[in-house]
């Protein structure tokens, strides 16, 4: 049985070990957080992921997966290490590169043979040369090869992502080490699916262009819904047409708050820090988080045309983490708008399937209700900030009769207009015409296509 240590056990680390552990490896995933290791240990996920915890009980149960925070250990028992820990961003945009170097100097440390360090963290490129040079420096006896292995995975659905990717990208040095790794993911080449086999630099670079693509579809897309507002087009048509094209492709096109999580925010604006670096001018790249800046606050403005002044206003959030199926807030559209209305003097009543523990924690004056009816008690107006699919058949008669004052900015452009319209929602959407009760509003081919409309959605 192949022996392979994950350094990190965050989102990227648990998944890869759990998933290559499913493969019929003997996988170790160590941390140096030890609390983190305890809850592992004792059973507990710390992350909610669809699929994980049956996965994860499985292959403990097998004897192929455990955790452990004795990391000289698991790194001398280990054929491949796969460094797998936090890149944030630092105050200027920057990465944060000091876990990946720490870990490497861990690695150089302990080893005492050869060792195929692949790396799975977000990194600029040119790091598997750092890594190398740093390794080198605490090791200059052991043999070692660097590999890129960048990991594409989305939270929420980051299992079947892992074993089911659209492509797997590797990056090496040399042969050996490249043939070393390809082998690793034998049971999903076994799969049809496409590898993509280059230099590490290469490897490096395709992370980060990637998702400051994706960035850019949903930035680009937010920019185009503001100009049918301003036009009276239905930004949800648009996008169809647009994505209907084989070249743009239809994904990654939802007009809405802006994009959030731990991965686009940082990567735009470390790839922008990397350009800025290396000298060179690339205006577009620059301008991508800005634009997801101004999106945001867009919703805010949006919110106080709905109601007025925040100040003793009481607004109900459905909906907190940064996208469904996940308890992530991190860079969460709805942290800046809590953040905003609670400084102008607001109260904020919130239901999310998974994040409440969470986002109390960060602030404890959220009033977290129960359920989406408790949240819109009372509230001037009910904003609609994830797209969870409980709130797709959620009863809108219920909602309606909650809210003190029928009033909704659907930020995920979740609900028909006109249906909002006739039930007595003022309602607002993004990228769509406003719909007010008893508002003469010129009517939509979306209006006689209803049917059709709420099958597409
Ligand atoms: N979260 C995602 O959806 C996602 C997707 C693709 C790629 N990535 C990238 O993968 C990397 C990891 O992301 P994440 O979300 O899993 O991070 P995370 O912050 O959730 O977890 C990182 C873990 O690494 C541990 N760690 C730090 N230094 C360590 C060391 N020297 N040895 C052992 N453990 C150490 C931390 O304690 C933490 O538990 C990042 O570069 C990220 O950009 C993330």
């Amino acid at each position: 049985m192949r022996s392979i240590c994950v350094m990190g056990t965050g989102y990227v680390g648990l998944v890869t070990g759990a998933c290559l552990s499913d493969f019929g490896n003997a996988v170790t995933c160590v941390d140096i957080d030890a609390q983190r290791i305890a809850r592992l240990k004792a059973g507990e996920v710390p992350i909610y992921e669809p699929g994980l915890e049956e996965m994860m009980t499985r292959n403990i149960g097998r004897g192929r997966l455990s955790f452990s925070t004795e990391i000289p250990f698991a790194i001398k028992a280990s054929q491949l290490i796969f460094i797998a820990v936090g890149t944030p961003s630092m105050p200027d945009g920057d990465v944060d590169m000091s876990y990946v170097f720490e870990a490497a100097r861990t690695i150089g440390r302990y080893m005492e043979d050869y060792k195929i360090i692949v790396n799975k963290s977000t990194v600029p490129v040119g790091t598997g040369v750092q890594v190398a040079e740093l390794i080198r420096q605490t090791q200059p006896g052991v043999d070692f090869d660097i590999v890129s292995n960048p990991e594409f995975l989305r939270e929420g659905s980051a299992i079947d992502d892992f074993m089911h990717p659209d492509r797997l990208v590797i990056g090496a040095g040399n042969q050996r080490s490249l043939e070393a790794v390809v082998d690793v993911y034998r049971p999903l080449y076994q799969n049809d699916i496409p590898m993509v086999l280059t230099d590490v630099e290469s490897a490096e670079m395709i992370k980060y262009a990637a998702n400051a693509l994706l960035a850019t579809k949903i930035s680009f897309i937010n920019e185009i819904a503001n100009i049918c507002e301003a036009y009276g087009a239905d930004v949800t048509a648009v996008a169809r047409g647009m994505g209907l094209d084989q070249r743009i492709g239809p994904r990654n096109l939802s007009a809405g708050a802006g994009y959030g999580g731990s991965c686009f925010p940082k990567d735009v604006a470390g790839l922008a820090a990397i350009a800025r670096k290396g000298q060179v001018d690339s205006p577009l790249i620059q301008s991508i988080n800005p634009s997801n800046g101004h999106q945001r606050r867009r919703m805010i403005a949006k919110l106080r045309e709905l109601v007025g002044p925040f100040s003793g206003r009481t607004i109900c959030l459905l909906g907190l983490s940064f996208k469904p199926d996940t308890d992530d807030l991190r860079e969460a559209p709805a942290l800046e708008m809590i953040e905003t209305l609670q400084a102008e003097g607001a109260t904020v009543r919130a239901y999310d399937p998974a994040s409440m523990e969470k986002a109390q924690q960060l602030y404890p004056n959220l009033v977290c209700c129960e359920s989406p009816y408790r949240a819109a008690e009372g509230a001037d107006a009910l904003v609609l900030m994830t797209e969870w699919n409980e709130f797709r058949n959620i009863d809108l008669a219920v909602l309606h009769s909650a809210l003190k004052a029928p009033r909704m900015l659907d930020c995920r452009n979740l609900y028909h207009p006109r249906q909002m319209q006739e039930m007595g929602f003022e309602y607002l959407s993004v990228g769509r015409p406003p719909r007010r009760p008893g508002q003469e509003t010129p009517e939509k081919t979306s209006d006689w296509l209803l049917g059709g409309y709420m099958l597409r959605r």
